[in-house]
């Protein structure tokens, strides 16, 4: 990713931008050569102060996993930019957003396949129950082989059923399909011109009918983005309809699942197991029965906690700031009508 260049002569203005997560040194200081910038992390209840003054002069504001509501953008009157560093953009109020035609950034495209790998992962840990088993190891419990009750599922040759099929979710079905030979099934829209967009998954990644998708897959896997559409998607009627003995795996948004009705699943229904690297609240409450079900892997939302990617979102994010503070179409814009 190419920096702006810093403007020049007469041309050069100086914006204020307020960073609301931690940046990497050198992301930090390219925004440092061009603008006045203002690091504060408005959860840090010792930094609420600094921030609260910085966003009331704020024209260019970068960060995550913080919710940009309607209520933070009203104490926010100078706002031209927000660039986040994550794919999703529920966190932010996009009606707000638009009526006052403030440019919204993200960062698709540099974490598909870390979060694929993450999502793979969980699939794996779920299916051969690889966290529970080590733990045992390591609590001393294992003094002779492991016995039938403690063993796994296949994971190879079994159906692996998506329930979206973006970037991500086209990641996670290479894995499983060129490298796991399992057949893949997806449920998006529309189904995808793979000859376009994913040539190599072309015979082996089929759009099928929700109904039929639940009834056929070993593992669902739910890659869906948060939206009015796909809020609580993920219901007691969906779980009823998977196979027994199916493996649930979510890697995209928690508020897609009713969690209630996951739970349901586990104890009385069809579900063998879930992986979740995503949650409704996140962090996941200390009293959510998600944090201790012994059938439910649970991760802190890492799918695309690597160095390497963290640094590639904090890049890309910050060259779309820098390019549309200064007026230019940013790399990668959510709502390009602001642009
Ligand atoms: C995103 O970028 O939206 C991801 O959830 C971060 O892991």
């Amino acid at each position: 990713m190419t920096p702006s260049a810093p403007p020049q002569g007469h041309d050069a203005v100086r914006k204020q931008v307020l960073v609301f997560r931690e940046l990497p040194p050198d992301q930090l200081a390219r925004l440092q050569a061009v603008h006045d910038v203002t690091v504060a992390n408005p959860r840090k209840p010792e930094e609420r102060a600094i921030f609260d003054a910085a966003l009331a002069q704020a024209q260019g504001l970068i960060g995550s996993s913080f919710p940009v509501d309607a209520a933070l953008l009203a104490r926010a009157p100078q706002l031209e930019v927000v660039s986040s560093i994550s794919v999703g953009v529920d966190n932010y109020a996009l009606d707000v957003l638009q009526a006052r035609r403030i440019v919204l950034c993200h960062t698709p495209g540099v974490l598909d396949e870390t979060v694929a790998d993450t999502v793979f992962a969980l699939l794996m840990a779920t299916s051969r129950r690889l966290v529970e088993l080590s733990q045992r190891v390591r609590e001393g419990q294992w003094t002779q082989n492991i016995g039938e009750d403690l063993f796994g599922s296949d994971v190879h040759g079994k159906t692996l059923g998506l329930l979206g099929f973006g970037r991500i979710g086209q990641a996670v079905a290479r894995r499983a399909a060129l490298g796991f030979g399992m057949p893949v099934i997806y449920h998006a829209r529309r189904p995808v011109d793979l000859a376009t967009h994913a040539p190599e998954l072309q015979g082996k990644a089929i759009h099928t009918p929700l109904p039929a998708l639940l009834a056929q897959s070993d593992f669902v896997v739910a890659m869906l983005p948060l939206s009015d559409s796909t809020r609580g998607m993920v219901n007691a009627e969906l779980f009823a309809a998977m196979k027994p003995g199916a493996i649930f795996i979510n890697g995209g948004r928690g508020a897609t699942v009713v969690e209630q009705d996951l739970l349901h699943a586990l104890d009385h229904g069809p579900l063998r197991a879930a992986g979740l690297d995503v949650f409704a609240i996140e962090p996941l409450p200390p009293a959510s029965p998600l944090r201790t079900h012994p059938r439910v892997t649970p991760l802190p939302h890492i799918g695309s906690a690597t160095h390497d990617t963290r640094h590639a979102m904090a890049a890309l994010a910050t060259t779309n700031l820098l390019q549309a503070l200064a007026g230019e179409s940013p790399a990668a814009v959510y709502n390009p009508a602001q642009a």
